[in-house]
């Protein structure tokens, strides 16, 4: 059924072109249906590392004022937006995936919260002032987007200076060896959102390249999530 709905906006199908060593550049055709039809299963999943989470979501309160706005790309179903909205003025979230923003809705409307709004777009797309911004979220969401650098580069911008952006993202090359030699398995399959190939080294060097500071990192282990405070140098006011 989601396959022959009508498109809304050109974002939900993006074709982008990536090497493949053996078969050489190949054209893969990813829309974010994959996302609409996970949604539902996703929206009842257990968080898999609730103390890691529960330490990211703490990590991340350090950085929140009352008079702070934040916005979080990637935000699935809104689950993060939704706990961290009565310590701050304003969160705006967006996704691309329509199914995933409309059970963020509901569970909004369910809490009666109404400083958190949502959207159906990418960062680089989101029509926004530059350095408007306090704090911006990119949680599990970096390592799949084909273009991760224009990203950082938006999120710079869009920043206030002095502002972090905080990410959480899955750095599959520091994966143990068993699981990086099923990536290219796991890769060939085309319905599946491709993961980038990253290490936290490069990662953190990207944000560097973009602009940022690194003003911390943490991980709970080699092969999970890592998680990366990076700050756009300059004060925000007090
Ligand atoms: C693994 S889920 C993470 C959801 C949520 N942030 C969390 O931590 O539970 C990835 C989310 O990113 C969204 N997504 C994928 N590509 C995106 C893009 N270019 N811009 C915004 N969201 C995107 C997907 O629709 C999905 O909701």
């Amino acid at each position: 059924m989601h396959l022959h709905r009508p498109i809304a906006r050109p974002l939900h199908w993006r074709t982008r072109t990536h090497p493949r060593p053996l078969l050489g550049r190949t054209t893969v055709f990813r829309p974010s249906w994959f996302w609409d039809r996970m949604a539902v299963r996703y929206a009842r999943m257990p968080i898999a590392d609730p103390a890691a989470y529960e330490t990211k979501l703490e990590k991340t309160r350090a950085y929140l004022r009352p008079d702070s706005r934040v916005l979080e790309f990637g935000c699935g179903t809104g689950s993060t937006a939704l706990v961290l909205a009565p310590r701050v003025a304003q969160v705006h979230a967006i996704d691309t995936s329509a199914a995933m923003l409309a059970i963020a809705r509901e569970k909004v409307q369910a809490a009666g919260i109404d400083n958190l709004s949502f959207e159906h777009t990418t960062l680089t797309d989101l029509d926004s002032p530059a350095g408007r911004w306090d704090v911006i979220l990119g949680m599990n969401v970096l390592h799949l987007l084909p273009n991760r650098r224009d990203t950082l580069a938006r999120a710079h911008a869009l920043l206030k200076p002095g502002g972090v952006f905080i990410s959480s993202t899955l750095c599959a090359a520091d994966a143990p060896l068993g699981l990086r030699l099923l990536a290219p398995l796991v890769r060939a399959l085309p319905l599946l959102p491709r993961i980038s190939s990253l290490r936290l080294e490069g990662l953190t060097a990207e944000l560097v390249a973009a602009g940022f500071e690194i003003e911390a990192q943490w991980r709970p282990a080699r092969h999970k999530a890592a998680f990366v405070v990076a700050r756009k140098p300059g004060r925000l006011d007090a």
